[in-house]
């Protein structure tokens, strides 16, 4: 059997090689996720999962708006240190690294009002990835918690950062959750690079679970 491929290793490389903003998934507002957290009514105090969240702004956004229970994953632990220069010392927020296809850290998760993940899901082509990640993912939402999907769309690009994805729709992830999870709204969404103007073509989704 071949060696597994190092996803950890890539994405270190990915974030030591490029500033924040030449990464092709960069947001200078990410307010399409921002949008669809506000929908949701929940407290600040909510728990507040972002997978793979990477160096994202929407994380120092949801401080600055007074949300303060975020708990923020990602594989890369140079995704995580250049979020944590962003963010400086603010409270109200934990670190998680650890890979969402074979949690470790991340088994001790608390339950959670509302999972967030743009743009690491559709990374997972390999069915144990995916069966891995659903089951961590439904093990840890509340009853009444929201799960916000924004990946790549049926007829969007077929790899990103040197990888292959798996194109989703809202059926495609309707039917991972399963019945438990009632499709709230779901979206097309055309993302521009802020600087060098790439598009790529998005669905966004929100669930609840029941
Ligand atoms: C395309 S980026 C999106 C980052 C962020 N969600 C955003 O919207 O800016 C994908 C992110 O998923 C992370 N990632 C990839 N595979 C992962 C895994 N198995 N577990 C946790 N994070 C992972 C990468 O390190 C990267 O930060």
């Amino acid at each position: 059997m071949g060696k597994k491929y190092d996803y950890k290793s890539h994405w270190n490389n990915a974030y030591n090689n490029n500033s924040a903003s030449e990464l092709g998934w960069y947001e200078d507002n990410p307010k399409a996720s921002f949008d669809l957290i506000e929908k949701c009514k929940i407290s600040k105090d909510s728990m507040i999962f972002n997978a793979g969240a990477g160096s994202s702004l929407l994380i120092g956004l949801l401080l600055k708006k007074g949300y303060n229970n975020l708990h923020v994953n990602d594989i890369s632990s140079s995704a995580i240190n250049s979020l944590k220069s962003l963010i400086g010392d603010e409270s109200g927020i934990s670190y998680i690294i650890d890979d969402l296809t074979n949690p470790k850290e991340l088994c001790d998760l608390d339950m959670v009002d509302l999972w967030h993940d743009r743009a690491v899901l559709h990374f997972f082509v390999q069915k144990n990835q995916q069966e891995a990640y659903f089951d961590l993912l439904k093990s840890k939402i509340r009853s009444g918690g929201y799960v916000i999907f924004s990946e790549f769309a049926k007829d969007g690009a077929k790899k990103c950062c040197g990888l292959d994805i798996l194109n989703y729709s809202e059926e495609m992830l309707q039917y991972r959750l399963g019945e438990d999870f009632k499709l709230l709204e779901s979206f097309n969404y055309l993302y521009n690079h802020p600087s060098n103007g790439n598009t790529r073509k998005y669905i966004y989704t929100l669930f609840r679970k029941k």
